[in-house]
């Protein structure tokens, strides 16, 4: 009887903390575009699409119509001043081009590195600037650009139309 329960409890004890690692032991491992130091997401505001994200290098926005329309909103306000209007490059490179700096940059692991993480010159990190879920709201809107040009041009038409 009572080594039933031990054993039971000891079981119990096992599956929790096997749990309760898990998501830690999923996690990718995130460094910096050119530092190669991992990135330091303490204290960030983690939305259950950037814990999903932490897990498996795919941003869950890409393709979602609604999360592009607000990663344009982010990306007028805080890329298009370097980047151009329409990523199409400014004082920082064009991101519409299938042309990476950074080939990382093709994944979304990689994006996001470039973007929380910063790159050269003024290409300051984000960190701080932008939650991770904004992060990967605005990556939403820049991948669309190559890979689902209407839903990026909609984007820009439904926050021109907004703002007359
Ligand atoms: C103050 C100007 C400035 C701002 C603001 C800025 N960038 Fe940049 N960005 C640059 C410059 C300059 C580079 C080139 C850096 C390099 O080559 O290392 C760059 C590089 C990049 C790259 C790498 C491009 C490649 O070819 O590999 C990405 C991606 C990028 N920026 C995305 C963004 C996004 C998204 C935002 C807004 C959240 C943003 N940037 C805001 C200036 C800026």
């Amino acid at each position: 009887m009572f080594k039933k329960l031990a054993v039971a409890g000891g079981l119990s004890v096992f599956l929790a903390s096997g749990f309760a690692l898990m998501p830690a032991q999923a996690d990718l491992d995130f460094r910096g575009t050119i530092s190669g130091e991992p990135l330091d997401f303490t204290g960030e505001e983690e939305s259950p699409q950037f814990k999903e994200f932490k897990n498996t290098g795919i941003n869950p926005y890409n393709g979602n119509q609604e999360a592009l329309n607000k990663g344009y909103v982010i990306f007028a306000t805080a890329c298009s001043g370097c980047h151009g209007h329409l990523a199409e490059g400014k004082l920082g490179p064009a991101l519409s081009d299938d042309y990476w700096t950074y080939p990382t940059n093709l994944e979304d692991k990689g994006l996001f590195e470039t973007i929380y993480g910063g790159a050269a010159g003024q290409m300051g990190p984000q960190q701080g600037l932008l939650e991770p879920d904004e992060i990967l709201h605005v990556m939403s809107w820049v991948r669309a650009l190559q890979t689902e040009p209407e839903k990026a041009k909609k984007a820009v038409d439904t926050f021109e139309h907004r703002n007359g």
